[in-house]
């Protein structure tokens, strides 16, 4: 199989002062289609390396392979290009433009790639409303909806450009333990029908073991790597 994320290597110092060192020589690969977890502790520095794999925040040493293409030489209009035809972010924090409302978030990172959406988008955004059962909110803004709502929103919204990759920082973190369940079997369904490669980070063990591999980061460093 292909590698389509990887990262040789790979320090991250944040700049101070004082200077906080979060990352330490990760060496670590994915392979196309797979379905994978990262778990760790609060502060271990499972983030820092999503926006490092998702090239939103640059590593102070070493390199980043996505899709074969090495993104330390990209130039920043090429790199947006990459980023925004091949990967899809379920963000830990950041969710919604609160004014807009839901399939106007949804199309969001169809408009910037500078496509206008047709029907088949608009056809998939309806399939993935009803999928993530929030088709009820579509037309409303992110003001007015739930938290686990809106989250469920942006997970569409990472999917509507039917992505390479999907990156997903606790995705289902306000979500009950049903609608969890149904999301990662909807992230399955996705990656068996389209070969989108998940990578997914998660407090949750049980929801970790139902992945193929899970990846372990301690203070930096990865500590377990299995894989099914
Ligand atoms: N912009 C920043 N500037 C300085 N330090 C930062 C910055 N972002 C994160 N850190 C520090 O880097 C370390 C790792 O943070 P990170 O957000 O990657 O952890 P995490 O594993 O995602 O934690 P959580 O499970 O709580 O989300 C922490 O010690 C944090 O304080
Ligand atoms: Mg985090």
């Amino acid at each position: 199989m292909a590698e389509i994320i990887a990262l040789r290597q790979v320090d991250k110092v944040y700049k101070g002062p004082p200077d906080v060192h979060v990352l330490f020589g990760i060496d670590l690969v994915f392979e196309e289609g797979s379905f994978n977890s990262i778990v760790g502790e609060s502060g271990s520095g499972k983030s820092t390396l999503m926006n490092i794999i998702g090239t939103l925040d640059t590593p102070s040493a070493g390199e980043v392979v996505i899709a074969g293409k090495y993104t330390r030489t990209l130039r920043r209009d090429d790199l947006a290009e990459l980023r925004n035809r091949t990967i899809g972010f379920v963000f830990q924090f950041h969710y919604l433009l609160p004014e807009f409302s839901a399939i106007d978030n949804v199309l969001m990172p169809h408009v910037i790639g500078g496509k206008r959406p047709g029907r088949e988008v608009l056809e998939w955004a309806d399939e993935l409303f009803e999928l993530m059962g929030v088709a009820a909110v579509k037309h409303k803004p992110a003001t007015r909806m739930s938290g686990g709502q809106q989250q469920r929103v942006a997970i569409i919204r990472s999917l509507i450009n039917k992505p390479g990759i999907v990156l997903a920082d606790e995705p289902t973190g306000n979500l009950d333990s049903t609608n969890t369940a149904t999301t990662y079997e909807r992230f399955r369904d996705i990656n068996q029908r389209y070969g989108t490669t998940f990578v997914i980070v998660t407090h949750d063990r049980r929801i970790a073991e139902q992945t193929d591999r899970i990846v372990e980061i301690r203070d930096g460093r990865i500590v377990l790597d299995i894989s099914k």
